[in-house]
């Protein structure tokens, strides 16, 4: 997206300190994470804030009526949505078919700042290394607003999220580890399985083995492996963690754990999509006890996992890690088919 200076920006629609709805437009510059490293320029709607749409079009913000939480800034059927610029190149595939007129700017324009949903899904991986930068908290409220958007059962949305920095997630690191240490077994609120066998336990296995060969642990050293299980306990270091919770009345109800589930994979995608990387993880709630006190979460909710969250380490190279998936032949099963 281009402000009415031609720069390029990124926009989060986000809520203001006034606690009416805003803008929050970042400076797009060269490089990975881009979109969040410039200094954020925050507009409340009252000010004459013009971009540019994707099809050209020029939306003036001032126009938008600040009470209204959604504001529709689409080109055709693609949202314009600015990527990072490191991301929508080189690793970027233009869509087959797609042929557009190379001198049709905003068409390219659009195509530069989107991330298809289909190389997003592909793109992502599980992040367990984090640069030691903060994650601003219009970026998160996007992020769970879009995750938000999850269809549910009857639409109950059983969903609550809990994100966590600084000091209360340093207490919950500490705590989670001291009680491992100490007990050596998991205290969760939700029904675990025991080991996993099989196929499962080989596809763990396997996973396991890429994770360790990246960040160089050999399979026999106990000790660098105990250290890479000490950084799961502490939310492999990241500066934010978002604890995912249901509502404790639903659960006996499979569904509200699919409903979280969906809300979860949404949260991840969109995070990704905005540069900062994510690992879903059971490890960081082994001790929920702990968890519920210092993230103070009421009774009513059922801790149920946690997702890390920060901006990827480019040099952790386990973060690189693209893990196996079982192709559309093994998983699926069609019947009635004349092919
Ligand atoms: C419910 C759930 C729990 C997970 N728990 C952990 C965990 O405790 N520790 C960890 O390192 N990764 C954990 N993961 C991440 C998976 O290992 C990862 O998603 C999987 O290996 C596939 O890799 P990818 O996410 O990079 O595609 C979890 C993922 C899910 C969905």
């Amino acid at each position: 997206m281009l402000d009415s200076s031609g720069n390029e920006v990124t926009l989060f629609r986000s809520k203001l300190a006034n606690g009416r709805w805003g803008f929050v437009m970042v400076p797009t510059d060269s490089g990975a994470n881009s979109c969040v490293s410039g200094a954020a320029v925050t507009c409340t709607a009252t000010e004459s804030v013009k971009v540019l749409n994707g099809d050209g079009t020029v939306i003036d913000l001032s126009t938008v009526d600040p009470q209204v939480p959604t504001i529709d800034i689409h080109a055709g059927r693609s949202p314009a949505r600015v990527v990072p610029r490191a991301w929508s190149t080189g690793r970027m595939r233009r869509p087959p078919g797609s042929g557009e007129d190379p001198q049709d700017e905003p068409a390219r324009a659009r195509r530069s700042t989107i991330m298809e949903y289909q190389q997003l899904a592909f793109d992502r991986r599980s992040t367990r290394g984090y640069l030691d930068r903060p994650v601003p908290r219009p970026l998160i409220d996007e992020i769970i607003e879009v995750a938000a958007q999850a269809p549910s059962s009857m639409n109950t949305q059983p969903w609550h999220v809990h994100v966590v920095i600084g000091e209360v997630l340093d207490r919950i690191r500490t705590g989670n580890t001291e009680q491992m240490m100490a007990t050596g077994r998991p205290n969760r609120e939700i029904r675990g399985h025991a080991n996993y066998e099989g196929v499962h336990r080989e596809r763990q296995k396997h996973v396991a083995a890429q994770l360790f060969e990246a960040a160089g642990i050999p399979w026999d050293d106990k000790a660098k492996r105990m250290d890479w299980t000490m950084r799961g306990f502490r939310q492999f270091d990241a500066p934010v963690s978002v604890i995912g919770c249901i509502d404790r009345n639903l659960e006996d109800s499979t569904e509200a754990y699919f409903d979280l589930g969906q809300f979860v994979y949404g949260m991840v995608l969109a995070a990704w999509d905005r540069g900062v990387g994510c690992v879903i993880n059971g490890q960081g709630i082994l001790q929920s006890p702990v968890v519920r006190e210092h993230a103070q979460i009421p009774d009513d909710q059922l801790i149920v996992i946690t997702v890390a969250m920060g901006f990827p380490d480019g040099t952790f190279a386990a973060n690189a890690v693209v893990s196996h998936r079982r192709s559309v032949v093994e998983i699926a099963t069609y019947r009635g088919f004349d092919d």
